[in-house]
């Protein structure tokens, strides 16, 4: 274990987390995008991870994710035909180069435009925002991947990624 609480109880470790991100989510103002609002799009997309926000990433993006959904970051997310045309419909007319555009500016703004990462969290800008996130809290318990957005972004399921 990297925590820096060493020969703590673990119960005081969680505390201490969540009073820093209790801290952060006081303290945040917090930055707005819009949440999945279509239906099929939030049962399908949202029940492994948060359904991500479609503003977070280029059409581009969502289309080739589209493509390969049988081998969707090593699991299996594949859905029928017509499921697929309409969560892909949604995702592209929402997406940070389209519908999304007015929220997505600081994320998506300076991704080349060959660049088509099938990844919010390989995003330059999402990188940037997140480099003084220690490396012990992307290991904690409670949040054991960067892509768990609502282990730090209490509000993300509305939308709000504070400061
Ligand atoms: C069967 C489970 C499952 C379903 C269903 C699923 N995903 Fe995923 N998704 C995953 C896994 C596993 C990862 C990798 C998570 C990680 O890195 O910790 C992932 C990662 C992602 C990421 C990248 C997150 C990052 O790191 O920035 C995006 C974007 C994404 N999924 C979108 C979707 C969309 C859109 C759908 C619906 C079409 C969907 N997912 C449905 C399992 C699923
Ligand atoms: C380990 C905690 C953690 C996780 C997990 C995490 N973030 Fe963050 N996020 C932060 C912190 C800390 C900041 C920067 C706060 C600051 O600088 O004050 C931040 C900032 C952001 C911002 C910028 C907010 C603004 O000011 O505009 C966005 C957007 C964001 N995160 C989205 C995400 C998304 C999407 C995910 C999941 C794919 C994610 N974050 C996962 C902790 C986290």
């Amino acid at each position: 274990m990297k925590l820096p609480y060493r020969g703590v109880a673990i119960g005081a470790a969680v505390l201490a987390f969540s009073a820093i991100l209790l801290s952060r989510a006081q303290a945040g103002g917090g930055h707005f995008y819009p949440p999945v609002a279509d239906p099929l799009v939030k049962e399908e997309c949202g029940s492994c991870h948060l359904a991500f926000a479609p503003a977070m990433l280029p059409a581009r993006s969502w289309g080739r994710m589209m493509d390969g959904l049988q081998d969707h970051f090593g699991d299996d997310a594949s859905v029928d035909a017509a499921s697929a045309a309409r969560i892909r419909s949604y995702l592209v007319a929402n997406a940070a180069d389209a519908g999304g555009a007015p929220y997505s500016r600081k994320l998506a703004r300076d991704l080349p435009a060959w660049q088509a990462p099938l990844r919010i969290t390989e995003l330059p800008a999402w990188r940037r925002e997140h480099r003084d996130v220690p490396a012990w809290e992307w290991k904690h318990k409670d949040v054991r991947t960067q892509a768990n957005c609502l282990a730090c972004h209490t509000a993300a399921e509305r939308g709000y990624y504070e400061d």
